[in-house]
């Protein structure tokens, strides 16, 4: 009954063995192991795997797709290979864990973008890191939080009120992503005569009001400085990390420590340095320029034990699509800026989602014992 052309038969246990054979680089384990395969199905024609990555923004995901398409090649067949990846983003800390009480539960990861130093860029990475990482796949929220120049709402070209619901604030969904902004409920020249336990009550009473839903992430840029709004907010929401901006200088790579020190003060990971308007490449002769000096970051990055988590040039588009409200990444995601913010966001999701999954297997591990106990 079988013709010639009649595909050999091929069992599902024979391709979750092939698919055995193919370790995550990060996680060190076998994808079954890991759990990331959740469906492989033997048709005709065709052997469709459906696996499940840590974040949509795995930086091993193409990797991974070679691994399994040479697993599998020459082992089913005349079949194609149908891969379809879907992600579960989990919390990189437990959230009952840290200093400081929870006022933003929904948010599964949320990073804060700081810099000592004003105007190196945090509020123009923060917005693109954002969208990449919406533009990926993964539901994110973005928190303008600078109380003193909020800048986020003109980045994103919108100046549409959040709705209310339910007596919380909805944030406005702006492409692809959600955006809220303290500059809704204070004034900037406001807060300037605000005294500091003023501005604290303000923003603990913002951060309640919002209702953020679900979110992989939550990203928020803070003002500049490492002051009382930075501990604030550090404190009152369970933060996964900081990323800190800087610009070469030596004079913004001196408050990259000061800011590394406050977050080790209150025990917030720094997830690393991004050095932004690093380089300048002339758009007619293409020689490259280092306006601000370069590779300060990652002198530094090494000095305080952290990683460099990207290094963005200067670019013409990048301070236009700024202004002309639409991140770089979603008007030209081809740009050496917007290839740089991807790459930040692809680190930035990565290592979360590595520590996500150390802290669930250690988890498991104090379980067991438990149970032996
Ligand atoms: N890589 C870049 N290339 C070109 N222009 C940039 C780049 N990064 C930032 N800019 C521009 O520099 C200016 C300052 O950037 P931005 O507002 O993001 O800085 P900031 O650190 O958030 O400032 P503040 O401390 O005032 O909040 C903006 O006009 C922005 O468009
Ligand atoms: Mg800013």
């Amino acid at each position: 009954m079988f013709g010639k052309k009649d595909p050999p038969t091929l069992s599902q246990e024979r391709v979750m063995k092939l698919l055995e054979g193919v370790s995550d680089p990060l996680l060190e384990k076998n994808l079954i192991e890991l759990g990331m395969v959740k469906d492989a199905r033997i048709d005709a024609d065709r052997v469709r795997v459906g696996i499940e990555l840590p974040t949509p923004a795995w930086e091993p995901r193409d990797l991974l797709e070679q691994e399994i398409r040479r697993a599998l090649s020459g082992q089913i067949g005349d079949r194609k290979v149908d891969l379809a990846f879907s992600s579960q983003v989990r919390a990189s800390r437990p959230l009952a864990s840290g200093p400081g009480q929870n006022l933003v539960p929904g948010a599964r990861n949320i990073v804060l973008f700081a810099s000592g130093k004003g105007g190196v860029g945090k509020s123009t990475v923060a917005s693109n890191v954002a969208a990449a990482l919406a533009q990926m796949g993964a539901n994110v929220g973005l928190l303008d939080a600078d109380i003193y120049g909020p800048s986020i709402l003109t980045m994103f070209g919108t100046s549409e009120p959040p709705t209310i619901a339910n007596d919380r604030l909805r944030p406005v969904h702006r492409h692809g992503l959600y955006l809220m902004s303290i500059g809704f409920v204070v004034k900037p020249e406001e807060a300037m005569t605000w005294r500091g336990p003023m501005l604290n009550g303000a923003l603990i009473q913002f951060l309640r009001d919002v209702d953020w839903g679900d979110l992989d992430y939550l990203i928020l840029d803070l003002p500049p400085g490492t002051g009382d709004v930075q501990l604030t907010l550090a404190q009152n929401v369970k933060v996964s990390g900081a990323a800190l901006v800087s610009t070469p200088q030596d004079v913004a790579l001196a408050d990259v420590i000061r800011a590394k020190t406050m977050f080790d003060k209150v025990d917030i990971p720094v997830l690393g340095v991004i050095e932004n308007m690093s380089a300048f490449e002339c758009p007619s002769c293409h020689q490259v320029h280092h306006i601000f000096a370069h590779g300060g970051a990652s002198k530094l990055a090494d000095k305080l034990g952290i990683p460099v988590l990207g290094e963005v040039p200067i670019e013409l588009g990048v301070r236009e699509s700024g202004d002309q409200g639409k991140p770089e990444v979603l008007v030209r995601p081809e740009s050496a800026a917007a290839k740089a913010f991807f790459h930040i966001a692809r680190n930035i999701a990565t290592d979360l989602a590595v520590k996500a999954a150390k802290a669930e297997a250690s988890g498991r591990i104090a379980g067991r014992l438990k149970i032996v106990q």
